[in-house]
Formats: structure tokens, C-alpha cells, sequence
């Protein structure tokens, strides 16, 4: 499949670099410099290049959101219409300073993303894991046990997408339900980052989340 990072960060940067070594096609767009983004494709050691938001969108297959909250506007002007795209958005809706959820309980920030691309397939992942683990998930990504990730959406073709993307990152998708189950799974998220931030176990301790009974 050929997937288009829009944002391509800390998030963005890896998760597109192993998505690329799995064997898919990754474009890389949204960071402030084009030589960061030649770096990344380059340095994905797979079939990657840099891209405009609007080229990534247009040629992707799936689209990965891994902006800040305060960005999405922006991004999602510069990558013209998205009607029938798969997005799946690890953005969390965070204030400016990154200390709490600008939405929560009523709604969530992939449902609000949601009423901004109504015609997108949007699917909500990867925003339950700090991205320091990315890699070391990958490399066990052949271990007999896979650490669970969930996801949830409203679209199954699109969440059939986002399942086999996080199989190839190395975790076991955990399929939550519609996409107003984020209302839960993003403030879970914050959970998990003070767990690997300001707790004592750290990022490996913060991801390990598994199911009971397998
Ligand atoms: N980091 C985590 O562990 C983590 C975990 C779960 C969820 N999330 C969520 O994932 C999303 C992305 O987080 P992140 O940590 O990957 O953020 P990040 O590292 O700041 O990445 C954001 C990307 O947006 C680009 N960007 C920012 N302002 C821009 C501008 N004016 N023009 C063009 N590009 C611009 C940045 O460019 P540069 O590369 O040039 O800086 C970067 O590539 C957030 O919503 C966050 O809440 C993050």
C-alpha cells in the first residue's frame, strides 16, 4: 500500500520508517524543511520519498495524521480534498503546551477530525504509545507475544487498513469499536505517556498493554 505521512515528527518520522521497511510505499510531507523529509525517505531504506501534503494525499492509498492539535487546520488545508481517504490520526487534541485534552468526555479529537473530513475514512491509532518504542517493537516484531495497540473507527475497510498497518509496526490490533470509543482511548493515551515520562518504569512499561486469556 502507499502511505502518506502528514506530519512527520517524532511519530510521523518512525512510524513512516517502518512502514517503509515492512514493504510499504511511504511519502513523507509536513515538517518545516524539505531536507528533513529527503533525509527521512532516504534514511527508511525502503521505497520512500518527500512529498507536498497535497502530493502525499493524492497518491496515498492510507494516510497517517501525526501533527499537534494546533496543526490540523493547517495541514488539512494544504492537502486539498480527502473524500475516501483512509486517515488514521495518532494526533492527540492537545493544548498548546502539551498538559491537557482540549476535547475529552463528550466528544474526542478523532471525532472532531471526523466532522472536518466528513467524507475521509477516518480511524483512530498508534496515539496509545510513546514513540520511543517504536523501534524495539519492530525488531520483536517475531517474538510469540506482540504487545496489543487499540484502535477504533466507524469504517471497516478503513480500520482493515489501520489493523494491517499496526501488524506491521509489531503489535497485535485490538480492535475498540466505533470511533467515539477514542472519547476513551485518548485520555487513556495520557495515561500512558505519564507513565513513560514521568513514572518509573518508563516507554517499555507504557506499552505493554496485552490481553487477558490468549
Ligand atoms: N510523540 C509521541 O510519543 C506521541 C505519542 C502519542 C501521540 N502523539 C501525538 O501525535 C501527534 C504528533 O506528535 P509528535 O510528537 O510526532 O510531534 P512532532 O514531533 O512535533 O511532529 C510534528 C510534525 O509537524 C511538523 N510541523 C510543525 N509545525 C509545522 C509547520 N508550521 N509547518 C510544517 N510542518 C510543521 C513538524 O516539523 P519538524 O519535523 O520540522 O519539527 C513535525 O514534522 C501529536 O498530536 C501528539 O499528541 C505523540
Amino acid at each position: 500500500m502507499r502511505v502518506g505521512i502528514l506530519g512527520s515528527g517524532l511519530m510521523g518520522g518512525k512510524l513512516g520508517t517502518i512502514f517503509a521497511r515492512a514493504g510499504q510505499e511511504v511519502i513523507f510531507s509536513y515538517a518545516r524543511s524539505q531536507e528533513k523529509l529527503k533525509r527521512l525517505a532516504q534514511g527508511a531504506k525502503g521505497r520512500a520519498r518527500a512529498a507536498t501534503p497535497r502530493e502525499a494525499a493524492q497518491d496515498a492509498d492510507a494516510l497517517l495524521l501525526a501533527v499537534h492539535w494546533s496543526r490540523i487546520e493547517d495541514v488539512l488545508n494544504q492537502t486539498g480534498d480527502l473524500s475516501g481517504k483512509v486517515i488514521v490520526s495518532c494526533s492527540l487534541p492537545m493544548n498548546a503546551d502539551d498538559t491537557g485534552l482540549v476535547i475529552a468526555h463528550s466528544s474526542s479529537g478523532s471525532e472532531e477530525l471526523a466532522k472536518m473530513v466528513p467524507k475521509a475514512r477516518v480511524v483512530s491509532a498508534f496515539n496509545t504509545v510513546p514513540s520511543e518504542v517504536l523501534f524495539g517493537v519492530y525488531e520483536a516484531r517475531r517474538k510469540a507475544t506482540r504487545p496489543s495497540l487499540v484502535y477504533c473507527g466507524d469504517d471497516e475497510s478503513g480500520k482493515q487498513v489501520a489493523a494491517e498497518l499496526i501488524r506491521d509496526v509489531g503489535f497485535d490490533p485490538v480492535d475498540a469499536g466505533p470511533l467515539r470509543i477514542a472519547r476513551y482511548t485518548e485520555p487513556f493515551a495520557l495515561l500512558v505517556a505519564e507513565l513513560a515520562y514521568e513514572g518509573e518504569g518508563g516507554p517499555e512499561l507504557a506499552y505493554r498493554f496485552e490481553r487477558f486469556g490468549k
